[in-house]
């Protein structure tokens, strides 16, 4: 018997009672649905990811096989909006190498583009239901204050998970975890009062002490595009720059007064950008570097939610 029995009866009898059961990737087997709600999940909210982009992405590319035979213009079409478009590029990058199915092992998925011990550890509890630790930064709270560890290495973090595991039922135990981190063990006025761990909980008294979270670090950036547009197109080209590695941009000016035409600010990662643009009627670029994009087809390119703003 664990030494941690009550408490895991406690936790799976509050993630039965309480827990979100109607999430969609929760409720299937495919492995690929899963990891593709991973990628998806990863700094984007639940509701737009179960409302908006998995249905719709998954209504395109059903299959690993299908997402492996698509173009990235196409899967960036499918996640304009979301952001973090490097996540993207990775998912249709691993769909290229494994075609089909993914490997089965923590240490064979983390050689894959864009999967990381979260992403690895995730589909394997998840998808094939292995007895292995998952740690999120809901997971990663919970931990910290549970067995009161100020500012833990990660390393030191998972190590607690994997104490602390159910071998009964790892898989409903990680998604329990999961949810009392984001419903309950909340960063800032946990509901202590409502929590299936409190008894034994060690930041009890303090829950603040165990969430010294690192300050946000902002970068901010002024970026200057060129807005041509002729016969109802708009000139764009693919970007080289890290920002929107690989995407469909409009084409940078040096900043010239008397073509300025509007400005605007938009966030984007850790970035808080000025963005000015400047109409002209001609560019330096390579004509055979533009790409000329129907302005009543902006909705459905394989562009940001800055250059959709830039366009508007
Ligand atoms: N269920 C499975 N994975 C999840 C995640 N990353 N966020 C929220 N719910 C989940």
């Amino acid at each position: 018997m664990s030494k941690f029995s009550q408490e895991h009866i406690a936790l799976l009898s509050w993630y039965a009672n309480v827990g979100r059961h109607d999430l969609p990737w929760r409720n299937t087997q495919d492995i690929y649905h899963i990891y593709l709600s991973e990628i998806m999940l990863q700094q984007t909210q639940v509701n737009r990811v179960r409302d908006e982009y998995y249905p719709k992405f998954l209504k395109r590319f059903p299959t690993m096989f299908s997402l492996a035979n698509a173009q990235l213009d196409e899967v960036f079409s499918l996640w304009s909006g979301l952001g973090y478009y490097s996540r993207a590029r990775n998912l249709h990058k691993t769909a290229t190498i494994v075609k089909d199915a993914l490997p089965l092992t923590q240490k064979e998925l983390m050689k894959l583009p864009g999967i990381g011990k979260y992403t690895a550890s995730a589909i394997c509890s998840f998808g094939y239901k292995q007895n292995i630790s998952v740690v999120d930064t809901n997971i990663a709270r919970v931990l910290k204050r549970y067995f009161a560890l100020i500012n833990p290495k990660d390393k030191e973090v998972w190590e607690y998970a994997t104490a602390f595991i159910n071998a009964v039922d790892t898989r409903a135990h990680n998604f329990a975890l999961m949810d009392l981190g984001s419903l309950v063990c909340l960063p800032k006025n946990p509901k202590c009062s409502e929590c299936p761990l409190s008894k034994r909980c060690q930041a009890k008294d303090e829950p603040e002490l165990y969430t010294q979270t690192k300050k946000k670090l902002y970068e901010s950036l002024e970026l200057f595009y060129a807005i041509m547009i002729k016969e109802n197109k708009v000139a764009l080209k693919i970007s080289q720059d890290k920002l929107y590695k690989g995407m469909l941009v409009l084409p940078s000016v040096d900043p010239l007064e008397e073509n300025f035409y509007r400005e605007f600010r938009h966030s984007y990662t850790k970035y808080r950008l000025s963005v000015k643009l400047y109409k002209v009627d001609d560019l330096q670029e390579k004509q055979e570097e533009l790409i000329w994009l129907d302005l009543d087809k902006l909705e459905d390119a394989p562009i940001s939610s800055l250059t959709k703003k830039a366009l508007l």
